[in-house]
């Protein structure tokens, strides 16, 4: 899929560009929690490349889910100070998302400068995807970058009214993803490994259903493997799985025979706490106070026959409790095979807070893509069409 991008001779100075990035990480104490391949890092590289070559950057996020209130806990502040860090100037802070006052702001902008809009959720049409919001937004600037990969999906005004606006380009984040991605569900070099953890059915169900007849194998662990032992008729204890995807499970289980690779034995413990006293039991022997926290060592390895031949691997969702360290052995393990891999195959990681678990495990730039995206990455797997990309097809 070829996308419009901004050729690297554009002429840009003193020009405007409207840059939608998703900066939409977790905010504690007033800080953005976003390490070094964080959504607000990752997003800095095209900020950094236009300011480079004297745009004037006016960048657009959200932040939550606000419903199209002014939240205080939902300002955009905090996005502003990380990137000021990253950037090395100061981020201007706009009063507002649209107007006159945030219109006069955009105008005094000097070459190089940035200034970044409140939450554009606040505003109650950005996700009427809404013509009014994006031709206010695009009075702001002269050239619409949409950089904003993990929200694609969303047609949203600020992501896909306002390409109608400006004459609009996709940033170096979102174009790498999208070709990584397709590549790897459009045209897999075989052996390809699927690997799906994390807990919704509905989420992935639409991601295996499509994949799983190019597939060699498809690995299923986190909560998700929770169900798929439900439905072989295994009791789970106490453990947390997504009761309403049983059904789609058995179903999956008879599709793909000689493909599914299901948990055959489990770590238990009590409680999700970290500190819990841990122990490995087949899949069948999970006890009624149990609770499933991480997959078991036996399954672990079967996973990794599959990996380590594969010229292709996708892997959405961790595998166990990955919240505590404690419970992260297989989705450690996985990582690792997947990151011996990278080169030799092309391997895409992502998913929910995978970012932040990749860095912790010192593998963050160990795979041909570590995904920004959660939602947007499993839309596009499953042979979705994406409002944000759709836009800017060249
Ligand atoms: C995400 O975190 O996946 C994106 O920022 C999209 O957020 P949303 O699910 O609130 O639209």
């Amino acid at each position: 899929m070829r996308l419009r991008t901004l050729r690297s001779d554009a002429a840009l100075r003193g020009k405007r560009v409207l840059v939608r990035i998703d900066a939409n990480v977790p905010v504690k104490k007033g800080r953005a929690e976003d390490g070094p391949h964080g959504r607000i890092a990752r997003a800095a590289v095209g900020l950094e490349w236009l300011r480079q070559r004297g745009a004037r950057v006016v960048v657009c996020t959200h932040l939550g889910r606000p419903a199209g209130k002014h939240v205080a806990a939902y300002s955009v502040r905090p996005v502003a100070k990380r990137l000021s860090e990253l950037l090395g100037v100061k981020v201007q802070m706009a009063r507002g998302v649209v107007g006159p006052e945030v219109e006069r702001a955009a105008r005094r902008l000097d070459d190089g400068d940035v200034l970044l809009l409140e939450n554009v959720r606040f505003d109650p049409r950005e996700e009427q995807d809404s013509p009014s919001l994006a031709r206010e937004l695009a009075r702001l600037a002269d050239l619409y970058v949409d950089d904003a990969f993990a929200v694609a999906h969303r047609a949203h005004a600020s992501v896909d009214a306002i390409a109608s606006e400006l004459p609009s380009y996709a940033g170096p984040l979102l174009s790498h993803e999208v070709e990584v991605l397709s590549k790897a569900a459009a045209h897999p070099r075989r052996p390809f490994v699927l690997a799906m953890g994390g807990l919704k059915m509905d989420d992935k169900l639409p991601v295996m259903e499509r994949l799983l007849p190019e597939a060699d194998a498809v690995l299923v662990g986190g909560a998700l493997a929770t169900a798929f032992l439900k439905a072989q008729g295994h009791a789970v204890g106490r453990s947390v799985y997504d009761e309403a995807g049983v059904d789609d499970a058995r179903r999956l289980l008879q599709e793909g025979k000689g493909k599914l690779v299901v948990p055959v034995d489990v770590v238990v413990a009590k409680t999700f706490r970290a500190g819990a006293r841990t122990r490995v039991v087949a899949a069948a022997d999970v006890g009624p106070s149990d609770r499933i926290v991480d997959v078991g060592p036996a399954s672990v390895d079967a996973c990794l026959q599959r990996v380590r031949p594969a010229r292709t691997v996708v892997w959405n969702g961790p595998f166990g409790y990955a919240e505590v360290p404690a419970f992260r052995a297989a989705s450690r393990a996985l990582a690792q095979a997947i990151a011996a891999r990278t080169g030799a195959a092309l391997t895409v990681v992502g998913g929910g807070d995978t970012v932040p678990l990749m860095e912790e495990l010192h593998l963050a730039d160990a795979f041909t893509l570590l995904s920004t995206g959660g939602g947007a990455m499993l839309a596009l797997l499953a042979g979705k069409k994406l409002p944000g990309v759709e836009a800017l097809r060249a």
